[in-house]
């Protein structure tokens, strides 16, 4: 009997179901659209589990309609999802209130207050990493610190995977790589921070299960088959955080093997054999998704997000063909010189990580002429995110992580042009891979070594991961963009001034 085995991505937009054969193919996929986050507030971004849970049931049977597959051909299901997210369960498993979300940066405080109480060194020693307003400890105090009620009743928390994967199959799980974006993680251990637990005030067994994220921790319940069409009984493995699964989609889970990918935020993420720290900790470290191996990547917070912005703000032309409306925007881009004609953008509209570390860093268009066209400001769009996410290799190369092959994902990987502009940016080749399925096919992936049909992720990746096209850098381009790049890095310190006075 041919085998199956089942990604499921939850993402922040939606959910994305895929079905996988045995010999790492496709055999169909599908997504179920999330609620829109809620800002309530500015900085704040809070999503409701329940609606992750929806989308799971109709994304699984939709997924298994398209295949014309039935629930007892799937021998196993991986997990991807939105990181650092913080569900809060009472001591029935009910949700006390909407998730707070990775890009929810409202806990300033509580990471000043964390830092304050472990100090600065002792934090990145014990988790590999400092405290940030995306990290989901910082979001349990901030609970505890307002809505005491709330906190009142809170028995468990979950990362927002594993809220579908507990209402999946009513086991309390995790992985070490998602586990790792908590802050409560000894990333170098891969065990809970006892250190750090004690420090937060947050009881130990309020914490799911670790796992390595190809070990199944599940069986699917009766009330999951239920919802989803799968059958009762089926494994269900740890998988992955978003980032580590879609590395592992990518391919990218050896030393010198580094992805960078533009989704909603854009990440440069590198496979590492041990733990490689940046002192300012500027880059995350977190555990890979393959066992007895690690991670460290940058992120740029708004970097697909910053098209979506210009889109939907500015892009008020009724469509002008049947093309995808970014292909249209990056085909106006197309019809301007590199450099943009001197139109630098940063990228910051939700703060930024890598490198400044900064929840209050602003968004900036400089350098406007009257001669400057809308094609211009697309331009400079997608080279100042380009330029965001070079920062992460600079920081790399400080850090002595060996830098390979650079495979491109998400959104940037499908636009041609955005394509060339990456390659010319980071000036080296950039590689294409066949099947840009995102985390979804590295969940998939996971669940297909805890099947047996590779023997490890290694072995997977070399059989299911397939480079399909090679972009080499175009020596006078380079030239621009590393000028152009010089100006891009005073920016920020520019803009940190004008929104201090
Ligand atoms: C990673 C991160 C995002 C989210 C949303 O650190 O915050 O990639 O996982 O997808």
């Amino acid at each position: 009997m041919q085998t199956y085995v089942l990604g499921i991505d939850v993402g922040t937009g939606g959910t994305r179901a895929l079905i996988m054969g045995a010999d790492g193919r496709v055999i169909a996929s599908a997504t179920s659209e999330h609620e829109p986050f809620a800002t309530p507030q500015p900085g704040w971004a809070e999503q409701r589990p329940e609606d992750w849970w929806r989308a799971a049931g109709i994304a699984v049977k939709k997924a298994l309609a398209k295949g014309q597959l039935r629930g007892d051909q799937i021998s196993s299901v991986g997990f991807s999802g939105q990181m650092h997210g913080a569900v809060m369960l009472d001591g029935a498993g009910a949700v006390v209130r909407p998730a707070l979300i990775w890009c929810d940066v409202r806990t300033e405080k509580q990471c000043r207050d964390l830092t304050e109480r472990v100090g600065a060194e002792q934090l990145i020693r014990l988790t590999c990493n400092p405290a940030l307003a995306n990290f989901t400890v910082t979001k349990l105090l901030w609970t505890r610190e307002n809505e005491p009620q709330n906190w009142k009743r809170v028995r468990s928390v979950l990362l927002p995977k594993d809220y579908v994967r507990f209402r999946l199959t009513g086991e309390k799980a995790t992985d070490v790589a998602d586990a790792s974006g908590t802050l409560m993680l000894n990333v170098a251990q891969r065990q809970w921070s006892a250190e750090i637990l004690k420090a937060a005030e947050i009881d130990k067994s309020w914490l799911p299960k670790l796992y390595e994220s190809t070990e199944v921790c599940g069986k699917v319940s009766v009330k999951g088959a239920e919802a989803t069409g799968l059958s009762v009984g089926t494994p269900v493995v740890a998988g992955a955080g978003d980032q580590a699964a879609g590395a592992v989609g990518m391919g990218i889970v050896t030393p010198g093997a580094v992805s960078a990918t533009i989704g909603t935020s854009g990440v440069v993420f590198a496979a590492t054999d041990s733990p490689a720290l940046d002192p300012k900790g500027r880059v995350h470290t977190f555990c890979h998704a393959v066992p007895g191996r690690w991670h460290v990547m940058g992120v740029t917070q708004a970097a697909g997000l910053s098209l979506r912005w210009f889109r939907d703000q500015f892009d008020c032309t009724p469509a002008r063909d049947e093309r995808d409306p970014y292909e249209q925007l990056t085909a106006e881009a197309a019809t301007v010189a590199p450099g943009a004609d001197g139109l630098l953008w940063a990228p910051y509209l939700m703060g930024e990580r890598t490198p400044h570390l900064d929840s209050a860093a602003r968004g900036v268009l400089a350098g406007l002429t009257a001669s400057h066209t809308r094609a211009h400001v697309i331009r400079a769009i997608l080279e100042g995110v380009a330029f965001s996410l070079r920062d992460t290799f600079t920081i790399f190369a400080e850090m002595n992580v060996p830098v390979r092959n650079i495979r491109l994902g998400g959104g940037g990987a499908r636009s041609r042009l955005w394509r060339q502009i990456q390659a010319d940016v980071y000036g080296q080749e950039v590689e294409i891979v066949e099947t840009e399925e995102g985390a979804a096919f590295g969940a998939a992936i996971l669940a297909g070594v805890a099947a047996k049909i590779w023997l490890s992720v290694d072995a997977a990746c070399d059989s299911a991961v397939c480079v399909v096209e090679r972009v080499t850098p175009i020596p006078a381009n380079v030239a621009v963009m590393n000028a152009a790049g010089i100006a891009y890095r005073r920016i920020y310190p520019a803009m940190k001034s004008i929104l201090a006075s």
